[in-house]
């Protein structure tokens, strides 16, 4: 609705600052993964040629920490697959080979053709593609195996790719480096001459060298170690010949970490190892317990062991990289990854340890469903061991609304490519959760199990295995139709950038109700094409409040891809029914007016919100608000389905409840509503706030402060006295310090009410503050006030007077940049974007004039000041100003028409729903007794 205006992103930290983004920073963290967009990019990777294929390779590596280089030799058992004279490989840029060494030697039956070295006519390497081509003078026949060696040298990177070098002080205070790989998605390439392809699994016989006084962790455990003759005070270790393996899951550390105390676990097979420097090893001491608890529960999960004999754990120092570099039987975690940190993670690397590393996706595309799966089992896995408690039971909402608002949105991923990928894989995730519950939890296990047990391509999968395998378990465990497929099911889900709503209209007399499907769209217009042609598979699970039983998820029936489909036999007209409760799919759901009311009177009482699990109150209330935003459901009834918050105190249900007071607060900012809004506002986070109490209390939950400080947060732009006193008290003492320039003791949280209820005089020291701010302090702190003073205060006067100076005396202390970003404070807010309306207005000459150079901050100006009005009056101002400057606006011309246009469209959404809020709670408020001696 609001157009690519204002991204959601920047609505939630514009007005509630830091609040909200820092209760999901964790999620956020956590979910963002570089992964799957090299996926992407690797799609259109160079293929190579099938009819050669590696059989296994002796590697001899010998790094030298001194020059940052290696040397090293490889030797690949090749198989012939097909008659062909060309053997081609994966070789980086980077590696130097030593073309004149190459070697092919027959790996011959008999003893005459064994070991007799094939002509070579020559050796390339490919333009612009990682490729090696090794060229026979004869073409070989099918079946031929041969010995291919090739000698080559290599940098040692300072970032992660390849082999790198990493650094830190040890105890005693001296500067340490340690060396280690990651060779994930195809990196390996940059250590080797290998065939760099996941499919490519086969075992490695390895050397490596290091200093005599460092110690190499590998996938194997060594055979032998022996001085190196030529380099002092080096040695090399022989390991022991690995399990089959895929280039990207091969890797090892150089290191002088050592290995964390091990306290006793009942596990016994595979032995846990944690390494890390020594200052850590205190604050690792309870990782063994955590890692063995995951892989018991990860074992029993997939009902098979471990391949390996040992999981080796490093904390590596200063290690860069967004995941942990998961290699078979030995990840790579940040050092604050291990410390203090909760199961998620480590189940995530555990999870990928069965499946990834050791039964592999085919290519990379297949990747995507492997870690839809790790991630799902992961959570899972950690919501079961510690209760909830990591996640503060919020997975999967978090998700799940992101993923609400971005996929209804009209351009999906417009503004983040690179986040798609994540959100796709997020949904699929979802998908999975559908499906464990649809088909039940054993039966989705077992499906999954079968992974392990295929017969043919033992170690490796594609993503349709998975849905076959989870569809033959389903069926023999009747859990679905025979005519039904999970990989229909999957599809209709994962293939779009969409997501259903469903919509139930009951026929109250008949005690039928009719169930169909579109897609959802949130913001408008709605104009998505070829909508119509969307459909998905839908599990129909149905609760009816004659029979409120939330354990059996079993669907009533699947709608297939129909667009209608009729319920019969349903309860009486005085009971509601729940479609879609916990949020089985991902999709909201929309009633007729009637039920949401029964839904609505009954999370009134009592027993309704005893009997109506958490997810389920949250998605009722969730789904009513959005409906409503998109023109789908009356306010009036979502209103109605918000009275019961008044007695809610769970963070789940309240969650979402401070982006939608934001969201609408925003869109009715400039009508008269707004007042009654807030104050209806208050009534319903007063009570709450009041029994959380101002401060923490001890060992209190982390939700709880999360919370306090939300509700506060709230309360305070709603003008709650108490909360604006105690920002002014912290706010004085910096007025009141002897030198305020040096720096700021007030809390960033007090900063905003003080600005937006606080007296000028107190606006005006914070704006000294920004133009005297010295260069020896921390940039982002001054953009921190500046952001504040411009997006916070309410008063014209002070916003005026901050245009004053920026922009008519062009004081020198204000960069474009700085421009740039009052002017999208300033569009945050209605009083914001009026003012600098009408400032534009008033002094248009002279604006004109000093930006006559500066088109961009120019055409800036026109977007902020005059595209996020939203009501009839806002369109007349600016059609009004567009008429009078007429042939003014150069470059902004096309911009103030688009903002015309998306007026228009703001300004329908207004007529049709303003009277509407207006009415509901004039009525609402003449009910209640307000109570606003607290309130400015
Ligand atoms: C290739 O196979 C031969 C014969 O089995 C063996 O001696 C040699 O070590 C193998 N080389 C590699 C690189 O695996
Ligand atoms: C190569 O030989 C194998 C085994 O005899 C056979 O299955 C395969 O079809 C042959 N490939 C080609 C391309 O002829
Ligand atoms: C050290 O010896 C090995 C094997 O004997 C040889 O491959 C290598 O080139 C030598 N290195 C140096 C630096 O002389
Ligand atoms: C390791 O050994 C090398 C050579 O023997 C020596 O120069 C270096 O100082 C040692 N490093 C540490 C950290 O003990
Ligand atoms: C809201 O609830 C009230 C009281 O239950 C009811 O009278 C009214 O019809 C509802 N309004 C809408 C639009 O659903
Ligand atoms: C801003 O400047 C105008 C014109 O110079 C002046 O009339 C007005 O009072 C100033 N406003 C504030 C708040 O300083």
């Amino acid at each position: 609705m609001r157009g690519s205006h204002l991204p959601f992103l920047l609505l939630v930290t514009v007005t509630v600052f830091s609040v909200i983004t820092h209760a999901s920073h964790n999620e956020i963290r956590r979910r963002r993964s570089i992964e799957l967009s090299s996926a992407q990019k690797l799609i259109t990777d160079n293929r190579l040629p099938t009819d050669i294929e590696p059989l296994s390779y002796i590697l001899d590596l010998r790094p030298d920490f001194e020059s940052s280089t290696f040397s090293g030799r490889i030797r690949i058992n090749l198989t012939w697959k097909a008659e062909s004279k060309i053997i081609e490989l994966h070789s980086h840029y980077d590696l130097q080979i030593d073309e004149t060494n190459v070697q092919v030697r027959l790996l011959g039956a008999d003893d005459l053709s064994k070991g007799k070295l094939v002509d070579i006519r020559r050796t390339d390497r490919l333009p612009k593609r990682p490729v090696f081509q090794v060229y026979l003078k004869e073409p070989l026949k099918n079946g031929t195996k041969c010995e291919l060696e090739i000698n080559f040298n290599g940098h040692i990177w300072e970032h992660a790719e390849g082999l790198f070098k990493g650094s830190y002080t040890n105890e005693n205070g001296a500067k340490v480096t340690y060396l280690a790989t990651q060779n994930r998605p195809n990196y390996a390439r940059k250590l080797f001459p290998c065939f760099d392809e996941p499919a490519f699994k086969v075992p490695y016989t390895v050397s490596i060298s290091r200093p005599s006084n460092y110690t190499t962790i590998f996938h194997s455990t060594i055979l032998s170690t022996e001085k190196l003759e030529n380099k002092t005070g080096y040695v090399v270790d022989h390991f022991k010949t690995t399990e089959p393996l895929s280039t990207f899951a091969f890797g090892f550390i150089i290191s002088q970490l050592t290995k964390v105390n091990a306290t006793p676990t009942d596990l016994l097979k595979p032995k846990i190892n944690i390494w890390a420097r020594k200052d850590l090893h205190g604050d690792l001491a309870d990782v063994y317990e955590k890692v063995s608890i995951t892989l018991k529960s990860i074992q029993n999960y997939w009902n098979i062991d471990f391949p390996l004999s040992e999981v080796n754990l490093v904390a590596a120092p200063g290690l860069s990289t967004v995941k942990p570099i998961d290699n078979f039987g030995l990840i790579l975690f940040k050092e604050s990854d291990l410390v203090n940190q909760g199961y998620y993670l480590i189940a995530q690397e555990l999870v990928y340890q069965w499946l990834g590393t050791w039964i592999t996706p085919y290519w990379w595309t297949d990747a995507h469903v492997n870690k839809a799966i790790a991630g799902f089992l992961a959570a899972s896995t950690a919501n079961e061991i510690d209760n909830g408690k990591e996640f503060d039971g919020k997975w999967p909402m978090t998700v799940l609304y992101s993923i609400y608002y971005e996929f209804s949105k009209r351009y999906p991923h417009s503004r983040i490519t690179a986040m798609k990928q994540e959100t796709t894989c997020s949904k699929t995730e979802l998908v999975l959760r559908m499906l464990n519950y649809t088909l039940g939890a054993d039966t989705f296990k077992n499906g999954l199990r079968k992974l392990f047990k295929k017969e043919e391509c033992k170690d490796l999968f594609i993503t349709d295995d998975v849905w076959k395998y989870l569809t033959q378990q389903a069926h023999a465990d009747k859990s679905l139709p025979e005519d039904v497929t999970v990989n229909e099911i999957a599809t209709s889900w994962i293939t779009k950038d969409r997501l259903p709503v469903v919509s139930v209209e009951r026929d109250y007399a008949a005690k039928t109700a009719v169930v169909s499907q579109r897609v959802y769209l949130r913001e408008r217009p709605h104009d998505v094409p070829e909508q119509d042609k969307m459909l998905w598979w839908i599990p129909l699970i149905l609760i009816t409040q004659d029979n409120l039983s939330f354990n059996n998820f079993k669907p009533y029936l699947w709608m297939k891809k129909t667009r209608d489909i009729i319920l019969t036999n349903l309860p009486a007209d005085d009971k509601f029914v729940i479609v879609n409760p916990e949020e089985i799919g991902p999709f909201p759901v929309n009633y007729d007016t009637k039920n949401w009311n029964l839904l609505a009177s009954y999370l009134q009482t009592e027993e309704g919100r005893k009997q109506i699990p958490t997810y389920t109150r949250a998605k009722l209330l969730h789904d009513a608000w959005n409906l409503a935003y998109a023109g789908d459901l009356s306010f009036a009834t979502a209103f109605n389905m918000t009275l019961f918050m008044k007695f809610e105190r769970d963070h789940l249900v309240w969650n979402p409840v401070f982006t939608f007071i934001d969201h609408i607060g925003r869109h009715i900012d400039m009508s008269n509503v707004h007042k009654k809004f807030e104050i209806y506002v208050r009534i319903l986070l007063t009570p709450l706030y009041e029994e959380l109490g101002p401060v923490p209390q001890e060992h209190e939950e982390k939700w709880k402060d999360n919370l306090r400080s939300l509700a506060k947060t709230f309360l305070c732009r709603a003008g709650y006295k108490p909360c604006i006193e105690e920002a002014q008290i912290a706010y004085h003492k910096w007025m009141d310090s002897e030198n305020p320039n040096e720096g700021n003791p007030v809390s960033n949280q007090f900063i905003c009410p003080v600005f937006k209820w606080g007296t000028l005089e107190e606006w005006e020291f914070g704006l000294q503050r920004v133009i005297n701010f010295p260069p020896s302090r921390k940039q982002s702190e001054r953009t921190y006030l500046l952001k504040t003073l411009a997006g916070c205060p309410i008063s014209k006067g002070k916003i005026e007077r901050l245009l004053n100076i920026t922009i008519l005396q062009q004081n020198g202390n204000f960069t474009e940049n700085d421009l740039f970003l009052i002017f999208s404070m300033l569009s945050g807010g209605s009083s914001g974007y009026t003012t600098l309306f009408n400032f534009l207005q008033q002094n248009w000459d002279q604006i004109k004039r000093n930006f006559k150079e500066k088109t961009n901050l120019w055409d800036n100006l026109i977007s902020s000041a005059t595209g996020v009005f939203t009501t009839q009056e806002g369109y007349d101002m600016v059609s009004n100003l567009y008429a009078k400057h007429q042939g003014e606006f150069g470059s902004a011309d096309h911009i103030i028409e688009k903002s015309l246009k998306n007026i228009k469209e703001e300004t329908k959404w207004s007529d049709a729903n303003l009277p509407v809020i207006e009415n509901w709670l004039n009525d609402y408020l003449k009910t209640v007794d307000v109570k606003d001696q607290k309130f400015l």
